[in-house]
């Protein structure tokens, strides 16, 4: 079978290089890929906002399934685009996509369904804003409702930042018309987990779990990012938590959106916090999660293609899916400035000795090929990915291959998994 996968991100070369495992490819196309989706296929020059060229270039290439990465291109129909044209695509349709692309929609489902998440007001006009945040005395969250990149989220301890983050998204528009209209929201505290999901639109099948970092800094300082880092499993997500969160917050989605009539299939992954009253709900996203992927398909033994193509023709209900007991963690490198403005196109060496070790698998994402030499063009860089016998193995596996890779303001966290650690994984 010929695939023809969207993106360019580490998400998207951790998928590349899962399906080429599969022995039911017969060609993988990758559009439009990095250097690291082109060692398992051919990178294919169309951009992921391109679907008309997508959708003729699988018809002509006798493409049967495409696989879309990230969340624009679902937001924007693509997969309605491919299922016109007789393609069946693995993803949401655009409407289902909504679940992600409008904060406002997803609160709306989730109210309505009595998903618990926190308290929350949408507002389209400042002045209002404004004079609910300080009528607030505690902290709030200052949210864009449309897509930003995961950065469209400001965690404000008092009210008077809250005021200023709600006026840099509508009145300076720094996420252009994404922040148009905001959410303001209780904070939460506990530990954060991502938990996702298959869903070919009545069944679910949760798949094994995995933390993000996506504070910038140690120790979770610093502003929030796409995501520094991840490992799988989280030990916080205890058998107990699971079945709540698959009773509370999956089963209540999925039902929720048919209800609605807007049917769901693809990947659901729920953002949660871990609070002291039990799982809730930060965010839904309609796609697999960047870097989370990495090690949660690092662990995948089960063959991805057919997975993803049950879950299209709605029979996940026929498939089991076999998991490498070990743990994998990934550890992102980044541009030094990122998540603001970095300087691009420095030469990377060492990858090839970070893959000589041991169950080590380095996934690029910001990264290109000029003159034969790999440079960095993106904030975040490589997903540096290690499986061990415990999350400790891994992560020492994960910053030994790190520290073998070089660029020039090379930045990466220090502390990827340590909270695991903390929460008790066997180590
Ligand atoms: P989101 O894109 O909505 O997941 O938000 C990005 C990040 O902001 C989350 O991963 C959390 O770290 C933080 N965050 C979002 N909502 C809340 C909340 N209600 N309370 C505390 N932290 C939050
Ligand atoms: N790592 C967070 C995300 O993919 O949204």
């Amino acid at each position: 079978m010929n695939v023809l996968l969207v993106g360019n991100g580490g998400r998207e070369h951790a998928i590349a290089w899962k399906l080429a495992q599969s022995a039911k490819l017969k060609k993988l196309f990758i559009a439009p890929g990095n250097p690291g989706t082109a060692r398992h296929g051919t990178n294919i020059d169309i951009k992921v906002n391109e679907y008309d060229k997508l959708v003729k270039f699988a018809m002509d290439n006798n493409v049967q399934l495409a696989v879309i990465g990230p969340e624009d291109p679902l937001a924007g129909g693509i997969v309605d685009k491919f299922e016109k044209a007789g393609i069946k695509a693995f993803g949401p349709s655009g409407a289902g996509a909504q679940l992600e692309a409008d904060k406002a929609f997803s609160k709306f489902i989730m109210k309505a369904n009595s998903v618990p998440t926190a308290e929350s007001r949408t507002f389209d006009n400042f002045a209002d804003a404004k004079t609910y945040i300080a009528s607030r005395d505690e902290a709030v969250v200052i949210k864009a409702t449309g897509l930003a990149k995961g950065k469209g989220v400001f965690v404000c301890e008092e009210p008077s930042e809250g005021i200023l983050a709600a006026e840099k998204m509508m009145c300076d528009k720094i996420f252009g018309a994404a922040g148009e209209r905001i959410l303001v929201e209780d904070k939460l505290l506990g530990q954060e987990v991502s938990i996702l999901a298959l869903v070919d639109g009545r069944n679910i099948y949760v798949l094994e779990t995995a933390q993000d970092h996506k504070p910038l800094g140690d120790g979770d300082t610093g502003p929030n990012t796409g995501g520094m880092g991840a490992y799988s499993p989280a030990p916080i997500v205890t058998d107990k938590i699971m079945d709540q969160i698959v009773r509370e917050v999956l089963v209540p989605t999925v039902d929720g959106m048919n209800k609605n009539g807007t049917p769901y299939k693809g990947i659901l992954y729920a953002g949660l916090m871990i609070t002291q009253g039990g799982p809730r709900v930060l965010e839904y996203n309609v796609r697999f999660g960047d870097p989370e992927t990495q090690p949660i398909l690092a662990r995948l033994k089960s063959d991805l293609l057919e997975v993803m193509l049950a879950t299209c023709s709605g029979s996940l209900d026929k498939i089991t899916l076999e998991w490498d007991s070990r743990a994998a963690v990934c550890v992102v490198m980044a541009s030094g400035g990122y998540p603001d403005d970095y300087e691009k196109g420095k030469v990377i060496s060492g990858i090839d000795e970070a893959e000589k070790l041991k169950d080590v698998t380095v996934f690029h994402a910001g990264t290109a090929e000029k003159d034969g030499v790999i440079v960095t063009t993106g904030g975040r860089v490589l997903g540096v990915t290690a499986l061990g016998s415990s999350i400790a193995a891994a992560q020492a596996r994960a910053y030994e291959a790190v520290e073998k890779i070089k660029f020039e303001k090379a930045y990466y966290r220090k502390d990827i998994a340590d909270k695991a650690i903390k929460n008790g994984s066997k180590s």
